[in-house]
């Protein structure tokens, strides 16, 4: 038997229920029918002082820090702002710069499945690209997918289903991608 694997969710934007967050959701949704326990950090949970290398470390930045530092995988949504991660989630990704002396530094052994939206294809692809950067950059593995979504189409509804097969599907197997790498993970882990 090996443990639950957590898997904790960054995303979102300042409005609850952005489609970033709606998309999160539905990823988390599907890693809890996989067997992972899961922890959402969006909307207002994001919002934090711009991280400063000199200053002190803000209430909403701990509890961010620690869900991370605690996390057996991570998913990570943005929607594109002007082609890119939007200021809310790179200043959010920007504070685990404190994670640098853990024990797992950074995002360090971790598989994080990566998922932007945006109004264009351009946004989404070029979104994804520099989620999956910054998943690099802070050691972490990107999973295999990503999904690049394309609201334009208007895939969810207002209740936050997801209207379109392929999406959900895309969704679905970042999920399975995340809790598979986390689980092998935690039987090697756990046998070592
Ligand atoms: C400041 C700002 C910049 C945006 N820039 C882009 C962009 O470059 N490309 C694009 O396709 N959509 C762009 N959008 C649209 C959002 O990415 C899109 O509406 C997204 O679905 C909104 O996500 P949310 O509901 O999670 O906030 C922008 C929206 C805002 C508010």
């Amino acid at each position: 038997m090996h443990r639950i694997v957590n898997v904790v969710g960054v995303g979102g934007s300042s409005r609850p229920g952005s489609t970033a967050e709606q998309a999160l959701r539905i990823v988390l949704d599907a890693a809890q029918r996989r067997g992972a326990s899961v922890q959402l950090i969006a909307g207002p949970a994001l919002a934090m002082p711009l991280y400063d290398p000199h200053g002190t470390t803000a209430p909403q930045a701990r509890r961010l820090l620690s869900a991370i530092a605690g996390a057996d995988a991570l998913v990570l949504a943005s929607p594109a702002y002007h082609g890119g991660i939007s200021g809310l989630v790179k200043n959010a990704l920007d504070h685990v710069e404190e994670l640098r002396e853990d024990t797992r530094p950074y995002f360090s052994e971790r598989a994080v499945g990566c998922v932007a939206v945006a109004h264009g294809w351009q946004g989404a692809v070029s979104t994804l690209a520099a989620l999956r950067d910054v998943t690099h950059a802070l050691r972490g593995w990107p999973t295999p997918l990503g999904a690049a979504i394309n609201t334009s189409t208007a895939c969810f509804s207002p209740a936050g289903d997801c209207k379109d097969t392929h999406v959900q599907e895309q969704l679905e197997e970042i999920a399975s991608q995340v809790v598979e790498f986390a689980t092998i993970r935690a039987l090697a882990t756990s046998t070592t």
